[in-house]
């Protein structure tokens, strides 16, 4: 049967069809909520390319975690600024790190109602910006794994429900699940940033963290833009290794690594929706070039339907505004 006998339009006539046909829907639930703590600081400070977001003091986090309740998120995403960089990253795995203590502060007044995950990376935390550690310029991959596991145990003890490790080093989760096991918390899951591509989408993240490498970049850790095979294998060695959920990130320029995921796996997908992403929406936005809200529930739902679970995004500290 063709046309006439078939009319696709029949099912789009009106707003209760098309929502009980609705496929696809956003669910603040899914959202990740990120928040960016620094040390050292006492009042909020705006971060110039990601307009609306700030870093917070450590006296406003536990706060923050109430308003992405009050969000319907179920979950926030901390990343740490530190009031000292080294070429050890010695603070990121430190009793009272800041991401630590926001672990703590978060805690103790959100309770089990809110899924605190913690980001296990070193850029933050090295004068040299790189993701581990450094010696005669190159990034290395072993030495570096010890120092995640840290991190991760470090967090664990604050008080985490999740961590991430970051870091795109080989077998940094079978680190980190290994780290955490023996210290005790086999409880803890692994979000898992598998297939993380070396991007320019992360230049407000930077800024905000200050975080950039003061040399070279991160290509030789971080994937190369143009391949999809090597997503799979970071996928299926994640998942080897222990991972509970896998990440794709960024999330708009790699729909298509997203859907591959979710075809080749049975295991929750989480897309990364990045700062860069956030900022040309705010950008556009701003100039009434675009209408935001109804942009970014398209941008959300495309991440969806390209079969993420779950979305980190700076738009979550809007979502209710732009959900009615
Ligand atoms: C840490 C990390 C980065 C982001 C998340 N974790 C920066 C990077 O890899 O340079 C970027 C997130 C964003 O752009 O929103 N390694």
């Amino acid at each position: 049967m063709s046309f006439p006998a078939v009319r696709m339009r029949r099912l789009r006539r009106t707003q209760a069809l098309r929502d009980m046909l609705d496929q696809n829907t956003l669910n603040p639930s899914h959202l990740i909520y990120p928040i960016f703590v620094e040390e050292n600081i006492s009042q909020s400070v705006s971060i110039s390319s990601l307009p609306g977001y700030v870093r917070l003091p450590l006296a406003k986090v536990a706060a923050e975690g109430k308003a992405a309740l009050a969000q319907g998120c179920k979950s926030v995403f901390l990343f740490g600024i530190p009031a000292k960089k080294d070429e050890e990253g010695v603070s990121s795995y430190a009793k009272d790190g800041i991401v630590q203590n926001a672990i703590r502060e978060i805690k103790n007044v959100c309770g089990a109602e809110l899924v605190i995950i913690g980001d296990v990376c070193l850029c933050e935390y090295m004068s040299h910006g790189h993701c581990g550690i450094v010696r005669d310029n190159e990034v290395l991959n072993d030495p570096t794994l010890e120092l995640l596991g840290k991190i991760a145990v470090s967090y664990a003890e604050a008080g985490v429900d999740v961590v991430a490790p970051s870091a795109m080093m080989d077998g940094q989760v079978a680190a980190v699940r290994e780290a955490l096991d023996e210290a005790g918390y086999d409880q803890i899951p692994i979000m898992a940033y598998s297939a993380k591509y070396a991007s320019s989408f992360y230049g407000p993240f930077r800024e905000a963290a200050g975080s950039s490498p003061k040399f070279g970049d991160r290509k030789n850790y971080q994937m190369n833009q143009g391949n999809q095979r090597e997503a799979l294998r970071e996928i299926e060695l994640d998942i080897a290794e222990g991972a509970d959920m896998i990440m794709v990130k960024p999330a708009l320029a790699y729909l298509d690594i997203i859907a591959l995921a979710k075809a080749n796996f049975n295991i929750p997908i989480v897309a990364y929706n990045v700062s860069g992403e956030y900022s040309m929406v705010k950008a556009a936005a701003d100039n009434a070039w675009i209408d935001e809200k109804s942009v970014v529930r398209e941008i959300l739902v495309g991440m969806k339907r390209a079969g993420a679970d779950l979305i980190v995004t700076y738009h979550a500290k809007d979502i209710k505004s732009w959900l009615n």
